[in-house]
């Protein structure tokens, strides 16, 4: 029998049993990594990269995944495409389809990836849309367990907008059931409804890092909202983390942002540059948690 295609678009299309096993699986591929050894289980196959955004780290963590599991990245960008001239997602999925083994997109809003993942006949990862990044809160969980040694009983405070990221986040606490607090302007923040029992928000980013383990927060604009910058510049002033903010937190807390940042706007740069910073290991577990992602979903 024919078992159904498994899209990973949001963070709760993965169950909590499955988001331990990638994570398991990301950090042995690491350590085999470094000790040079090679598997290469996506031979003979390929993954579309589609971007209609741009991208640093996801990008490059996805075709050099794909390349060291030993398949073949082709990475498009949409403007490459006919999909920049207007042809549809929908006719776009199902050309690709019968060309690669699973297509991985970032784009602007979501109902564009559900509409190709509806279309597509093969595995679609999100790569961000302007309300989820579930990608990258793999690597942040990853982060924290190398830094805490579990992600289950800490603490987890989020600084700042109520964006694509801390949506994936609270999804993370919806499915592993940690305690996250969100600090956000008036206006900026997650819809009430979207937050399960286990989640909250306030206003005092204060309140959210008392006696947090882990710190969490990203730009103060995302791509796409360039025009709203100066006017969220003045939105988000003390929404800063710095080590005054951080004196709230845990002893041993982390700071994780998932890139790129402006130091001195939402971030101090001690918390990127600092010899406690946690930011670089977390851009690298891009690559660890993908490959194990794209394991995952293309078994
Ligand atoms: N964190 C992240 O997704 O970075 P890029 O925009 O560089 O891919
Ligand atoms: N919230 C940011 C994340 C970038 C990786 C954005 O969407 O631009």
């Amino acid at each position: 029998m024919k078992t159904a295609k498994r899209d990973f678009l949001r963070l709760i299309d993965l169950e909590a049993g499955e988001i331990l096993t990638v994570l398991d699986h990301a950090k042995a591929m690491k350590n085999q990594r470094a000790s040079g050894a090679r598997r290469h289980p996506l031979e003979g196959r390929s993954v579309a990269l589609i971007f209609e955004k741009p991208s640093t780290r996801t990008r490059v963590s996805f075709e050099v995944g794909v390349y060291e599991l030993g398949g073949h990245p082709v990475v498009l960008s949409s403007r490459d495409m006919q999909l920049g001239r207007g042809e549809s997602i929908e006719d776009t999925a199902r050309t690709l389809s019968g060309y690669v083994h699973a297509i991985v997109i970032r784009t602007f809003g979501h109902d564009r990836v559900e509409a190709l993942a509806r279309a597509a006949r093969v595995p679609v990862i999100n790569a961000l849309t302007d309300e989820h990044h579930p990608c990258q809160i793999l690597a942040d969980l990853l982060t924290v367990r190398e830094s805490h040694g579990r992600i289950e009983g800490l603490r987890y405070a989020w600084v700042g907008d109520g964006n694509n990221v801390a949506r994936s986040w609270v999804e993370a606490a919806a499915r592993l059931g940690f305690e996250l607090t969100l600090a956000s302007p008036e206006g900026y923040e997650l819809p009430p409804s979207e937050l399960p029992s286990n989640a909250r928000t306030v206003r005092d980013p204060r309140e959210a890092v008392e006696g947090a383990d882990v710190v969490i927060t990203d730009v103060w604009a995302s791509m796409g909202q360039e025009d709203e910058a100066e006017r969220r510049r003045k939105a988000f002033a003390g929404y800063l983390v710095d080590p005054a903010l951080m004196a709230h937190a845990s002893r041993n807390a982390v700071v994780l942002h998932c890139l790129p940042a402006h130091r001195g706007e939402e971030i101090n740069a001690v918390y990127l540059d600092g010899p406690a910073s946690v930011v670089w290991s977390e851009a690298e577990n891009r690559l660890h948690t993908q490959k194990a992602l794209l394991e995952h979903l293309m078994r």
